[in-house]
């Protein structure tokens, strides 16, 4: 089915977008009553309807990701509605009748905002969205991560990020026609490991960055995504897991090759573990300018 076709919330249980909603779905009457309990849920956030498009598929329908707990869709969410609070100062909507649903700032005119929505899968295991939302809204606090805009049991919305995972743009860079200027992509794994930093300093372990190739996207900026495994207990490793992928993750051979890392691989390595003993902005510089990307900021937000 082709893409950014609107499907409306009450079309939603209907086959083939029932496959969608409550990811897997099995036909029969538990499964239908979650779908139910899923719409309804979606209702309360203020969701109007779908949006197919992304490259991700189910059931023939274009979405823009299925991750091992969660379907991430296009949605049509309507701001005057309960679940999404219009320019709250706080991070809890007030309303008593959606005591179950929080919401974060939100300033804009318009009525109804295409948002990125994380419905959680049936299959998942996990408890709630609460975690995820709350670690986000930490990140969001220090300018990283896609905006929370609400979130309840099941489903998170937030800012659409219209862009590719840092896999795809490793691979456009191994491509014959690569035509990425080294700049651009230096000043992207600048953005990067000072968003890393960032979070390091404020004792937010992401967890997943060791394997940034779908946990980073990329479009006019660089965003950090997926906080569901981040921490605030453990200790931090978000600049070295960075490195770590620069170093030795999937683009690994392009990126050396782009960074002239060959010879300096071990002074890096030994850069890393000062910076890990204490993490202050002289031992970072001092790994950004062994990385050769000390000078390489891309524009903030
Ligand atoms: N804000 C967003 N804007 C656009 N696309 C997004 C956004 N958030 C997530 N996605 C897409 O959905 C995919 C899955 O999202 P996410 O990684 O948060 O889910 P997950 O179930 O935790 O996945 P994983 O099993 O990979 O950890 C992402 O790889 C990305 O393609
Ligand atoms: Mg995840």
């Amino acid at each position: 089915m082709s893409n950014n076709i609107m499907v409306p919330i009450e079309y939603l249980l209907r086959e083939p977008f029932i496959h969608i909603i409550k990811y897997p779905y099995n036909s029969n009457n538990s499964a239908l009553e979650d779908a139910r309990a899923r719409i309804k849920e979606m209702e309360a956030l203020g969701v109007k309807g779908i949006l197919l498009g992304g490259k991700s598929v189910i059931h023939g329908l274009n979405v823009l990701g299925k991750g091992c707990t969660s379907i991430v869709v296009k949605a049509l969410l309507d701001v005057h509605s309960s679940g999404a609070c219009r320019n709250s100062s706080s991070s809890r909507c007030n309303d008593s009748n959606v005591e179950d649903y929080h919401a974060v700032n939100y300033d804009d005119n318009d009525d109804a905002i295409i948002v990125a929505l994380k419905m959680m899968r049936s299959d998942s295991g996990r408890v709630s969205m609460e975690r995820e939302a709350n670690m986000l809204a930490m990140a969001n606090n220090v300018g990283i991560g896609p905006n929370l805009i609400s979130y309840s049991s099941n489903l998170l919305a937030m800012e659409l990020i219209d862009g590719m995972h840092m896999v795809e743009l490793i691979r456009e860079l191994e491509s014959r026609n690569n035509n990425h200027h080294p700049i651009r992509i230096r000043s992207i794994l600048n953005d990067i490991l000072e968003q890393c930093f960032i979070l390091d300093s404020i004792g937010l372990d992401h967890g997943e960055l060791g394997n940034m190739n779908r946990h980073v996207m990329i479009s006019d900026r660089t965003y950090i995504i997926d906080f569901e495994s981040s921490s605030t207990t453990r200790s931090v490793a978000n600049v070295t897991s960075a490195v770590n992928y620069i170093l030795f993750g999937r683009g690994s051979r392009v990126l050396a090759g782009m960074l002239n890392l060959y010879t300096r691989r071990d002074e890096v390595i030994s850069a890393l573990s000062r910076y890990r003993l204490d993490m202050n902005r002289e031992r970072f510089n001092e790994l950004l300018t062994l990385l050769d990307l000390k000078f390489y900021k891309e524009s903030s937000k």
